[in-house]
C-alpha cells in the first residue's frame, strides 16, 4: 500500500529530526553498510506478562530502518496460553501472516459485518485484507508465535480497547454508552481497566 521508492534504497536517518517528510529522509549512501539492511529483533520471545497474554514485537521502519520506502515490514506476535492479541485494524496495510508454533484462532470481520475464523497450527498461514478489524489468540496448550508480514513499512495499529477505551482524553462516557447500549457504570469498568 505504500508508494514505490525511487532509488534502490533510502535508509532511515533517525536523526535527521529537523526534516519533516512522508516517512524518513535517507542515510547518505556513503554511511549505509551491511548491517543496514539485517535485523535481529524478531528473534526474541516477547515479554507475554500484560493484560492480554500476548506481545507484539515490530520489525518496521521505526526499528529496521532499512525498511524506509520499501513498502514492507514484518512483526512477531508471542502469545502465553490463552493470550489474545486483540482486536485491531491496520490503517495502512493488508497483513499476512504464519503460525510458527502453537495452535492459534485468527479471526476478522467484514465491513459487511461478516466473521471469518479458522484455527491454524505451525506453517498454517492467513491473510487480513487492509483496515479490517482481526484478533489472534492462544488456543492451543502452550505457548504460541506467529509472524506476520505487512505492504506497509509502518502499518499502524488502531487497538481498539485501547482507541476507545483508553484514549486521552477519554471519549465521554455517554458516546459509549450510547454507541454500545450500556450503563455508565459498565463504561468506567472497561476503561477503569486500562488507566495505570
Ligand atoms: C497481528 O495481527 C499483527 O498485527 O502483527
Ligand atoms: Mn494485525
Amino acid at each position: 500500500a505504500d508508494p514505490d521508492p525511487l532509488q534502490d534504497f533510502c535508509v532511515a536517518d533517525k536523526s535527521a529530526n529537523s526534516i519533516s517528510v512522508n516517512g524518513f529522509p535517507c542515510k547518505p549512501a556513503s554511511k549505509v553498510s551491511s548491517d543496514d539492511f539485517f535485523f535481529d529483533g524478531l528473534t526474541k520471545v516477547g515479554d507475554t506478562s500484560n493484560i492480554f497474554g500476548s506481545i507484539v514485537t515490530g520489525g518496521n521502519v521505526d526499528n529496521f530502518p532499512a525498511l524506509n520506502t520499501l513498502g514492507i515490514s514484518m512483526n512477531r506476535v508471542d502469545f502465553a496460553p490463552g493470550g489474545l492479541n486483540p482486536p485491531h485494524s491496520h490503517p495502512r496495510a493488508t497483513e499476512s501472516g504464519v503460525v510458527i508454533d502453537g495452535q492459534v484462532l485468527v479471526g476478522f470481520v467484514t465491513t459487511g459485518n461478516v466473521y471469518h475464523s479458522k484455527v491454524l497450527n505451525a506453517g498454517q498461514m492467513f491473510v487480513i485484507p487492509r483496515g479490517l478489524v482481526h484478533f489472534q489468540k492462544n488456543v492451543g496448550v502452550g505457548k504460541a508465535h506467529i509472524i506476520t508480514a505487512f505492504n506497509s513499512q509502518l502499518p499502524g495499529a488502531v487497538v481498539l480497547p485501547f482507541t476507545l477505551f483508553a484514549s486521552t482524553p477519554s471519549i465521554p462516557d455517554d458516546v459509549l454508552t450510547r454507541a454500545y447500549q450500556v450503563e455508565e457504570k459498565v463504561v468506567e469498568s472497561i476503561k477503569s481497566k486500562f488507566s495505570s
